[in-house]
């Protein structure tokens, strides 16, 4: 994440992150406790992000905030969690210094307003980007330096993963309270500079049943995905940050395959079920297998979250093939809207933009 500090003016920027060992179910709704612990790889700085302005002035009269350009509504729980949070952090960290004694910005109201260089709601973690930059936005105006990912996770269970970059694990916590239930980083960035990733926009419209009341229902209906949260998980947790410190891509590619299906599948278990890939989705799933089948180990791996579009994770020396292999599935005359991305996982910046619509 990067800022600029102006007088009581601040911009800063937060990536989406896409987890591989995924967030589903609440275990507080309104603390948003998870029932697992789950693994996310950022992406790069310059990508898909979310950039938030934050000013705060004697002249404003309330708080107020601007999403993509339109003003919502700053009343809402989560927002006003985050607001309250970072403002009780300024108090604390105030109390007693020399600043004490100055005009101090905390008594002035603020207006945010925030932007997202990609489709939002659907099922590309923007949420996950908007509150990272929302708290990390706010904290840099206050100067609060500390509990930046337990705040964000009020805003969205996700958003506390993309406070760090590289590899993020959330750990669930037991804690009541949730001061136990973090974000923390397992590997930076430059650990694994070879790791790229691709993002396939199947569609841009925004998902018909959102996160936060689809993983409602699930826990609510689900058996298996309690099956999930208590026996497999953990151990799956624990076997990805091995594969990702070993920079193991075929253990890496394979739980990142199996975990994603198998959140889909808790989604078709929950009742009334939850769809969220469609045709296209399944046909990019198809294509990977294929291409994994011929060479007979896994070089490419997908994942889905709440929407139908694609990530697909592969290494630096895959990419042209695999995108060579999707052009051949995917002419451009029959893939409609659908275009990609070539995103670097770590700092390695892979510059070429493929637009796999692809003139
Ligand atoms: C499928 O973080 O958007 O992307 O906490 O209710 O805001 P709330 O949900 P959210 O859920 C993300 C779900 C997911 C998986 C993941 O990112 O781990």
């Amino acid at each position: 994440m990067s800022g600029e500090r102006r007088p009581a003016a601040v911009t800063c920027t937060a990536p989406i992150n896409i987890a591989v060992i995924k967030y589903w179910g609440k275990r507080n709704e309104e603390l948003i406790l998870p029932i697992n612990s789950s693994l996310s790889v950022t992406l790069h700085q310059d990508q898909l992000k979310t950039t938030t302005s934050a000013a705060a002035s004697r002249d404003f009269k309330e708080d107020r905030i601007w999403l993509n350009g339109r003003e919502e509504n700053i009343n809402q729980p989560r927002l006003q969690s985050c607001l309250r949070e970072i403002r009780r952090l300024a108090r604390k960290r105030r109390s007693g210094s020399e600043e004490e004694s100055t005009p101090c910005i905390l008594s002035y109201r603020v207006h945010i307003c925030s932007e997202n260089n990609f489709p939002t709601a659907a099922g590309l973690a923007s949420s996950a980007a908007g509150y990272a930059c929302l708290v990390y936005t706010l904290a840099t105006l206050y100067g609060v330096e500390t509990e930046l990912s337990e705040i964000a996770r009020q805003g969205s269970g996700s958003a506390c993963r993309s406070i760090y970059g590289g590899f993020v694990q959330w750990l669930m916590g037991e804690r009541d309270d949730g001061k136990d239930s973090l974000a923390q980083q397992i590997a930076p960035e430059s650990h694994w500079p070879e790791l790229q990733v691709l993002v396939l926009v199947v569609s841009a419209e925004r998902k018909p049943v959102g996160s936060t009341a689809g993983m409602q229902t699930s826990v609510e209906t689900s058996p298996l995905l309690k099956h999930r949260a208590e026996a497999v998980v953990p151990d799956r947790v624990k076997e990805m940050c091995e594969a990702i410190r070993q920079r193991d891509f075929e253990r890496f590619g394979q739980l990142t395959m199996k975990d994603s299906n198998q959140f889909h599948a808790t989604c078709l278990d929950t009742f009334p079920p939850i769809f969220y890939l469609n045709d296209i989705s399944r046909c990019i799933i198809h294509v990977v297998h294929l291409f994994n089948t011929y060479y007979g180990q896994t070089k490419v791996a997908y994942t889905f979250d709440a929407g139908p579009n694609a990530v697909i994770f592969c290494l630096e020396q895959t990419v042209d093939e695999f995108v060579s292999a999707l052009r051949c599935c995917f002419p451009p005359e029959s893939n409609g809207d659908m275009f990609l991305k070539g995103l670097p996982a770590g700092p390695a910046v892979l510059s070429k933009e493929l637009k796999m619509a692809m003139d």
